[in-house]
Formats: C-alpha cells, sequence, structure tokens
C-alpha cells in the first residue's frame, strides 16, 4: 500500500492530489484523498494560447498554496505520506522545473522517495482511476492539446506506442481552427459547443492520410496539417460577414473523429485488444466520443471515456501512477532532471532499480545542487 503527493505542472495547470493504491486488485484499490487544479486558461486567453514563461510564473505563485490545498483535503499529515512524485516529461522546461524541484525539496525535508513522472504514463493512469476493474493489455487513445498517440498499455512502465500524429496534436488543431474562426482559447471546447448547432456534413474535408515510402498509408498514424490548410482556403473561399462557423466547426470536428475512430478501431482489432481507453482533454470532444462509442460497440470493443476532471491536466492521474511504481519498488535518483521530450518507451529510465535506491542522504542536497539546473 503506497500514498502518493503527487504535482503536475508540464503545462498551464498548477495541480497537486494525493492518491491511496493498496496495490491490491480490488473495486476499492485506488483512492483519491484530495486532488487540487489551479487552471492558469484564463491567464493565457488573452494571449490566444500558452505562453511559457508567463506559465512558470505562475506555478511559482500557486505551487504551495496548491500542496497546503491537497493535504488539508485529504485530511492527512506527512507521516501518512509513503512518496513524493512530480511529472518530469514532457512538457514546458520551466513549468515542469517547478513542479520538480517543489517535489524534491518535501522529499528531501520529509525523507520520502521521490518519482519522477512521465505525463503521457499519467494520462493512462487516469482511466484506471475511473475504471477500478481495469487491467491491461489495452488500447490507451490520447488526444490531447501536445499528444495524439495509440499506445499499447502492456503493464506498468511497459508501453508499445503503435500511431502517432506526424505533425499536430488534435488538440493543437481544434486551438488552431478555433482561432482562424476568431473563437475563443482553448479552441476544442468553444468547437464543440458550435458544432452541436452545425452540419457536419455540410463541407468535405480531407482525411489526413499519411503516407508510406512503399505505397499505401500507414494505418494508425494521423495528419492534421492539410485538414487544417483545407479550412484556411474554405474560410477565405467564404464571404467573411456570413461565416457558417457553426457548419465549419461541425465539419472540422466530424473530419477529425471519423479520423480518429477509423485508426483506434484498426489498431484495437489488429493487435487483438478489446478495451479503449480514452485519454487527454480532446476525450471531451462529444463527435469523437458518439463516432468512437458507436464504431467500437459495433465491433464489439469496449471504450472507456474517464470523466473529464481526469482527461484533462490533474495531478490525480500522475499520483496514481507513482503510486503503481511504488508499490513495484521504483525509486527516482533526486539527480532525475527535467526534459521537454522522452519517449513513452523510455519511462523506467526515470528510476533505478529497487536495490540500487540509496535512502535520502545528507549528500542528497549536495547532489541536487550539483546537478545544476536539475535537467
Ligand atoms: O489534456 P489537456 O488538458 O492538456 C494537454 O496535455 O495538452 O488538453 C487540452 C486540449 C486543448 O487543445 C483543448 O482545446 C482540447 O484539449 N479540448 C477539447 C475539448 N475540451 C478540451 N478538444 C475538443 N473538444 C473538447 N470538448
Ligand atoms: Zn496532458
Amino acid at each position: 500500500m503506497s500514498t502518493v503527493l503527487a504535482i503536475e505542472t508540464s503545462c498551464d495547470e498548477t495541480a497537486v492530489a494525493i492518491v491511496r493504491d493498496s496495490g491490491q486488485r480490488s473495486l476499492d484499490r485506488r483512492q483519491i484523498l484530495s486532488n487540487v487544479v489551479s487552471s492558469q486558461i484564463q491567464i493565457h486567453q488573452a494571449y490566444g494560447g500558452v505562453v511559457p514563461e508567463v506559465a512558470s510564473r505562475h506555478h511559482v505563485e500557486m505551487i504551495n498554496w496548491a500542496i497546503q490545498q491537497a493535504l488539508q483535503q485529504a485530511g492527512i499529515g506527512w507521516e501518512a505520506i509513503d512518496g513524493v512524485a512530480a511529472t518530469c516529461a514532457p512538457g514546458l522546461v520551466g513549468a515542469l522545473l517547478v513542479g520538480l524541484t517543489a517535489a524534491k525539496t518535501l522529499a528531501m525535508l520529509h525523507q520520502k522517495p521521490l518519482l519522477g513522472i512521465h505525463h503521457l504514463e499519467g494520462h493512462i493512469y487516469a482511466s484506471y482511476l475511473s475504471e477500478p476493474q481495469l487491467e491491461p493489455p489495452f488500447l490507451c487513445l490520447l488526444v490531447s492539446g501536445g499528444h495524439t498517440s495509440l499506445i499499447h498499455v502492456k503493464d506498468c512502465g511497459v508501453y508499445e506506442p503503435l500511431g502517432q500524429t506526424r505533425d499536430d496534436a488534435a488538440g493543437e488543431a481544434f486551438d488552431k481552427v478555433a482561432r482562424l474562426l476568431k473563437l475563443d482559447y482553448p479552441g476544442g471546447p468553444v468547437i464543440d459547443r458550435l458544432a452541436q448547432q452545425g452540419n457536419p456534413d455540410a463541407f468535405v474535408l480531407p482525411e489526413g492520410k499519411v503516407s508510406l515510402p512503399q505505397g499505401g498509408f500507414h494505418p494508425y498514424d494521423s495528419s492534421f496539417s492539410g485538414l487544417k490548410t483545407a479550412m484556411l482556403r474554405l474560410v477565405q473561399s467564404l464571404p467573411a460577414d456570413e461565416l457558417p462557423v457553426a457548419d465549419l466547426a461541425a465539419s472540422f470536428q466530424a473530419a477529425v473523429a471519423k479520423a480518429l475512430t477509423k485508426r483506434t478501431i484498426a489498431c484495437a482489432l489488429d493487435y487483438g485488444l478489446s478495451t479503449i481507453a480514452v485519454g487527454g482533454g480532446v476525450a471531451a470532444n462529444s463527435g469523437l466520443r458518439s463516432h468512437l462509442e458507436q464504431a467500437a460497440t459495433a465491433q464489439g470493443l469496449r471504450v472507456l471515456f474517464p470523466p473529464l476532471k481526469f482527461c484533462t491536466d490533474n495531478a490525480a492521474m500522475i499520483a496514481c501512477a507513482a503510486a503503481d511504481h511504488l508499490n513495484r519498488g521504483h525509486r527516482s535518483p533526486f539527480t532525475v532532471g527535467v526534459q521537454s521530450r522522452l519517449p513513452l518507451t523510455a519511462v523506467m529510465q526515470l528510476y533505478q532499480p529497487a536495490v540500487a535506491s540509496s535512502p535520502i542522504s545528507e549528500n542528497s542536497s549536495a547532489t541536487l545542487i550539483a546537478s545544476g539546473n536539475l535537467s
């Protein structure tokens, strides 16, 4: 059994959560003791997107408050915490640094093991929070502002990426098309709302196929740049003062939903994976939900959409991943750093073998300082 306090600051949410994992297969295996999220969306809205320096500064301002809130909500003290975790990759380096430095400081101060967590592994673990019976293997469709991936989840720390975007992430495409239509940031929820009043068949848009050198198309990879350009040309060809925004939004959303659904179903069938777990902010999209649910049901596949609070960035998913790692004896060295990019296949590089995990020594702070930028 492990109780972990985790910090997530990879982008524009300052989040801290405490999760307890019994490590036993049961419906009440994982308990969320607290889940605090302070969103910066309103701050970045003025710029039409996330400004990395502004994000880091706000993380610094909010982090202590969020940690205190998480402990208070959970109603426990440091004696009940078994480990401290933070997202360390991938993400905005300055933003990640705030969370990881706070986690290192707390782990050192309270003599607890430290765990650096891969952000995408956190998104995968979000599905375990809402589906206690979920066990690997399954297919995860991860669709967020920064990522679009199809991942074969084999075990804790064992992931095989099967498909990805060759250019923009799905959420990024929503945000860019929203900007083109002069809608607010983040664009996904706005387009989703407008699409419900529009006709998804109003405009014919490209699917965004990825060609293979030997001919044919990649069955699981996606591309959204062609779709984005098609939207730009379409908008330029229409009268600016009478833009059919709802129809444009509905047609765009349907094109994204169909492309993702086609690849996800093909991948699940080819790999014999009967469960599909969807994660990331775009999992909230009503078009994607209905297309994927329909197609999965028709093929006898199970599709899981966690509640929105676990789809968008949060620290409960990071704590959930960390508690599983901790139960398995995984520990990160205090020299673990932040990285803007890190493939999911490299997750286990964040941990040292359990036997080599040194207790936090007096030299730890020296190591921390000697590691300089902690990256
Ligand atoms: O997972 P997330 O909170 O942050 C990242 O890790 O990127 O995802 C944010 C992304 C944004 O691009 C946002 O526009 C998109 O998720 N999003 C949506 C919806 N809600 C959020 N996209 C489409 N439909 C939605 N309802
Ligand atoms: Zn995310």
